[in-house]
């Protein structure tokens, strides 16, 4: 059984033998200790310190002044990291500056966002989650640190767990999806997948818990926007997963850029000294969001650069990326009483401590190695590895008739729309250093996969978005063009099945890409209708970054298969799922709607005072569109079928020290080897505070052969049954507990369970 606690456990093994030694860290006690006491206080400043790098190091001297400004800064000690410094030789080279010129010659740490791969790309994160595997999403970062680690990065901008529950939000692209628990044991295994037991081998990577919080909870789901949620679903829903992987030993947090309930979360001394740094003893350093230091005065809560400098590391915020609010101001704040030294000597010495960790110290160019970088990179192993991770990430979510998967001997095959050979959006969006166009296209993958046998009669029928799509412009989408959809509909008439692939392009989810529709964009739509009209078997592949409003799709599509940005290997993973080489087993994390009125919409919702249809209008319910989700958390079909025994637990009634038994029996009834993703939802029907209508609390994911019957075992205890109250104490509390078991969080079967003293 999958369980956060086991998870945890092997970090806590790891932890307590370094501590049984204790000589490991009172190394590094006594290593840094020395070192701050050579230290000036601007050289203790310069450490917290971070520039990005706008300049090629390996090239010319910079050409502007501030360039050169802040080179100078990096000779003399004032940075104590860069990030976008990328690649062996560049980060060989500015490492040089700072060891062989600064006073102390402290090794720059190298940061860079590498959120799913380095070069060769896994699926989005959103899509790993969708595997339900801490071991798929362990191996997706550790390829990512493998290939980063080998262009001298030692620290990763990731994983980004903030819970995200509205999908009009581009960024939920990033994270785990809409529940707390899910993000919590994958997030942790991200953390392990990058940061393994041992920073200082040249394979890992420091890893960031983003974005210290909330930021998912954007009003209206538009970027940068105001937090407003309470204090309970702040304790329930946005800090779960980073508690977890700060008891599991991530290296650093990144606060976030927006306001929460009146502060911003980078001047929030609640979130980063009062609960990370204090309740949860979090011992390593936090990291500005990109200018967020400067967005302080933004807010309207501080009155210029100095002031923001002062409330955000009295707040905690141990390091200062972009803003320059540090290096100019923390001295002379320092010396006019404003901030105490002692925070000063805090942050450089959670910082410097990591630097020992990831052993540069010992040699700040053990990453900068070009000939391992050419090995490594774009690896026959990378590539195997990202595949593995695409097939187990994408989701089956209709298949009528057994439609799927095709006879690769199969006559023909019309495959069409704007995705369908597209080579860079599978790529999706926060891409680090992958070549664009690089990932095997859909086309490529059918091809691959059914070699000459099948005639395929390709027609893209429209394009998505125009020009040249890129990290940092709007998107401009595609009008209809009359002639490419008439080659798509005679594609389509002349062959057995069309596979349609629709979505969105890469570049219209992630950072900055908000969204009031999040229906499919241009003319995707006109295209699908026009195919429709032909009665021939269709078989939507969708990609896409975010859940997306399909419900006439869903009506009449004969099956679909969400394969989100499913990276450089995409078009053969898709393939392999296409034509039954591997039997989908993913589970959607965030629900979809069907229609963006509905957003923020998520399983784990409170009941309303009027749950229930009274037969008039007076319940609470949308007049135009349903109240649940068009395919809901958790959902996700099987070349096979499983059927579910009746659950049953060890007793009636419990002790509050007592754990429930759970068991159910689960059958493989159709002809497929295939995964099931066995799901254990709780509810508390009476609390101190009203609780959700379901939480997920366990799950596991099994193989089960043709025929074959296994019975599950869960257990849980207080601290699954337990919640947190608006001030953040753990309640766990007496009464009765409804347990739900299913294959989804829609379609389960109940049970009660009481809790008595
Ligand atoms: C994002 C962060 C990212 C940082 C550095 C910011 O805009 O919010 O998630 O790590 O940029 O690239």
């Amino acid at each position: 059984m999958i369980k956060l606690e086991q998870i945890l456990a092997g970090c806590l093994i790891f932890f307590s033998a370094c501590t049984n030694k204790g000589d490991m860290k009172s190394k590094e006690d006594q290593f840094v200790e020395e070192l701050m006491a050579k230290m000036t206080l601007e050289e203790k400043i310069g450490q917290m310190n971070q520039y990005t790098s706008h300049w090629e190091m390996t090239g010319p001297a910079p050409k502007n002044a501030s360039s050169q400004k802040r080179l100078e800064e990096i000779k003399s000690g004032g940075v104590g990291s860069m990030l976008n410094v990328v690649g062996a030789k560049a980060t060989y080279e500015a490492q040089k500056l700072a060891v062989e010129n600064s006073r102390l010659g402290i090794p720059l740490i190298f940061a860079y966002d590498v959120i799913h791969g380095y070069k060769t790309m896994a699926p989005i994160p959103l899509a790993e989650a969708c595997a339900w595997d801490p071991e798929i999403s362990k191996l997706s970062s550790q390829l990512a640190a493998r290939e980063a680690s080998a262009a001298g990065l030692h620290w990763t901008f990731a994983p980004m767990m903030d819970v995200g529950r509205d999908a009009r939000w581009g960024r939920v692209m990033e994270g785990c999806g809409e529940d707390p628990y899910l993000a919590s044991v994958l997030s942790v295994a991200r953390v392990k997948g990058f940061q393994a037991d041992d920073l200082s081998q040249n394979n890992t990577m420091a890893a960031c818990a983003k974005h210290f919080a909330a930021y998912a909870f954007a009003e209206a789901g538009k970027e940068y926007n105001t937090v407003d949620i309470g204090t309970y679903t702040l304790h329930n829903i946005a800090l779960p997963p980073f508690k977890a992987v700060a008891d599991a030993g991530v290296s650093t947090f990144m606060n976030a850029f927006n306001i929460i309930n009146g502060t911003p979360a980078t001047a929030s001394p609640y979130l980063q000294r009062e609960i990370l740094k204090g309740k949860w003893n979090f011992e390593g350093y936090v990291i500005s969001d990109w200018g967020s230091i400067e967005e302080i005065v933004s807010h309207g809560a501080a009155e210029d650069l100095k002031h923001a400098a002062e409330l955000a590391v009295k707040a905690g915020s141990d390091m200062d990326m972009e803003s320059s609010a540090y290096l100019p101001y923390l001295k002379e704040l320092v010396e006019e009483g404003k901030v105490d030294e002692a925070l000063i000597d805090d942050a450089a010495r959670r910082i410097l401590k990591l630097k020992y960790r990831l052993g540069l110290f010992d040699d700040p160019y053990k990453y900068s190695n070009e000939e391992r970088e050419k090995e490594i990179i774009y690896s026959k192993e990378s590539r195997e590895q990202a595949r593995e991770v695409a097939r187990h990430s994408m989701v089956l979510l209709k298949n009528n008739d057994q439609l799927l998967p095709l006879s690769k001997d199969i006559k023909s095959i019309a495959l069409i729309g704007p995705l369908a050979d597209d080579k860079n959006s599978p790529l999706g969006s926060w891409r680090a250093q992958t070549a664009k166009n690089s990932a095997v296209s859909l086309l490529e993958g059918i091809q691959n996969a059914v070699g000459s046998t099948s005639k395929i009669n390709f027609a893209k029928g429209c394009d998505l978005a125009l020009g040249d799509r890129n990290f940092l412009d709007e998107l401009v989408y595609a009008e209809a063009d009359v002639q490419e959809m008439a080659k798509a509909v005679a594609a389509a008439k002349k062959s057995d099945v069309v596979i349609l692939a629709l979505g969105e392009d890469c570049f219209q989810s992630g950072e900055g890409r908000s969204q009031t529709d999040i229906r499919l964009k241009g003319v995707q739509m006109d295209l699908y209708n026009k195919i429709r009209k032909l009665n021939k078997k269709i078989v939507v592949v969708l990609m896409n970054g975010r859940p997306i409003a399909i419900p006439e799709i869903a009506e009449s599509a004969d099956a679909i298969l969400e394969t989100w940005f499913a990276g450089s290997e995409a078009g053969n993973a898709i393939a392999d799922i296409l034509f039954g080489d591997f039997n989908p087993s993913g589970k959607l994390t965030m629900s979809f709607p069907y229609a963006t009125g509905q957003c923020p919409i998520y399983y784990n919702h409170m009941n309303t005072g009027r749950p229930n249809n009274t037969g008039n209008v007076f319940w609470s319910h949308y007049t135009d569109a349903p109240n649940e989700a068009l395919y809901p958390f958790g959902y996700g079909l099987s070349y096979t079928s499983f059927e579910y025994g009746q659950a049953n637990v060890d007793k009636q009634t419990y002790k509050m020290n007592e754990a429930i038994q759970l068991k159910v029996k689960v059958k493989n009834t159709g002809k497929f080897t295939g995964e099931e993703v066995v799901q254990v939802y709780i509810q508390d029907p009476a609390a101190t505070y009203a609780r959700p209508v379901k939480e997920l609390k366990a799950f596991q994911k099994i193989s089960f052969k043709p025929g074959e019957e296994k019975e599950i075992e869960f257990s849980l205890d207080q601290s699954d049954l337990g919640y947190y109250s608006p001030d953040g104490e753990f309640l766990f509390e007496t009464g009765t507990y409804h347990l739900y078991v299913g294959t989804n969080s829609r379609d389960v079967q109940k049970l009660s369970v009481k809790f008595i003293d």
